[in-house]
């Protein structure tokens, strides 16, 4: 295991897969019924901006970079995107000082943690020895957490269904292995057939190497109802390119995400691009609610 979630933070593909995550949070958070949120790849919580690791990349800039000044001011979005992302910003305010450039981003479950309720549980699941234990120091203290260093694929199988019969289970590999995406696929399939009610996003790159697009036909031949398929470019996709984009495989996202997602993409899409070939997409690739 090599890869380190610290290089990357931040970048275009977090941006995307964290604003998603709090739509959807909000949503299930209409009913006062609390729920589970299972993180199958945790990673650490929160990143520094300025440390070594990131400096090295400085992938964030053309992601959460592209959304403040160097100041650390806010530049927004058109008024109706704006407003969907205000929860995302409202997280990355809470670990940067006001009037001062962004110099945190916080990880899947540092925003989380900071939107759930208290009656909300969390399991958070990291399998690199390193990462799981910063990823304690950063969640231990929060009676809403259990944290398990463990395989994703055991994770999702030994926790669901969850006792609330309601969750949002995060599927989100670093697809350092050869076979990682159709490992992915059989989580959500695993994970799917135990919690058949439970809303499921899994993380997918878009590098033009083809994995993508395995992805998708086998998400597709699940054949599971309300299934949604979102993507954003940055720029076009070439065989060994780089991450040109990512996308996301959606299971039964809570009303009305898929509508406001549909008002956010293009907005972000035209707030992240890099080059022509920028493209945003939201296709249901099982039957639409
Ligand atoms: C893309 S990062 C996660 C980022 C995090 N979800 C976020 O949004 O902030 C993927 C993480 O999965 C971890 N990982 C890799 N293989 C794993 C496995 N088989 N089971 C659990 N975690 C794994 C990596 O160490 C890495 O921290």
């Amino acid at each position: 295991m090599n890869y380190r979630h610290v290089y990357h933070a931040g970048n275009h593909a977090d941006v995307l897969k964290h604003i998603v995550m709090l739509r959807a949070f909000l949503h299930l958070q209409k009913k006062d019924k609390p729920f589970l949120f299972l993180d199958a790849h945790a990673g650490t919580g929160l990143y520094a901006l300025w440390g070594d690791e990131a400096l090295k990349t400085l992938e964030w800039q053309d992601g959460v970079g592209r959304f403040y000044d160097p100041s650390g001011k806010a530049v927004p979005l058109a008024a109706e995107a704006e407003a969907l992302i205000a929860p995302w910003r409202h997280v990355i305010a809470s670990v940067n000082a006001t009037g001062q450039p962004l110099s945190h981003y916080p990880g899947s479950p540092g925003f989380a943690l900071d939107v759930l309720r208290q009656n909300d549980r969390v399991i958070l699941n990291e399998l690199h020895p390193d990462d799981h234990g910063k990823l304690a120091e950063f969640a231990q203290r929060d009676r809403r957490v259990v944290l398990v260093e463990g395989d994703a694929a055991i994770a999702v199988k030994a926790h669901l269904p969850p006792p609330e019969r309601r969750g949002f289970i995060l599927i989100d590999p670093s697809y350092e292995r050869e076979d990682e995406a159709r490992r992915a696929v059989q989580m959500l399939r695993d994970g799917y057939r135990r919690f058949a009610t439970g809303a499921f996003a899994l993380w997918y790159p878009v590098t033009g190497d083809g994995l993508s697009e395995v992805i998708a036909k086998e998400a597709q031949a699940l054949a599971i109802p309300k299934t949604l398929k979102i993507e954003l470019l940055v720029r076009k996709a070439v065989p060994e390119g780089g991450l040109a984009g990512s996308g996301l495989i959606l299971i039964n996202p809570p009303w009305p995400l898929a509508d406001e997602l549909a008002a956010i993409g293009p907005a972000l899409c035209e707030r992240l691009r890099q080059s022509d070939g920028a493209a945003w997409s939201l296709d249901w690739l099982g039957a639409e609610i």
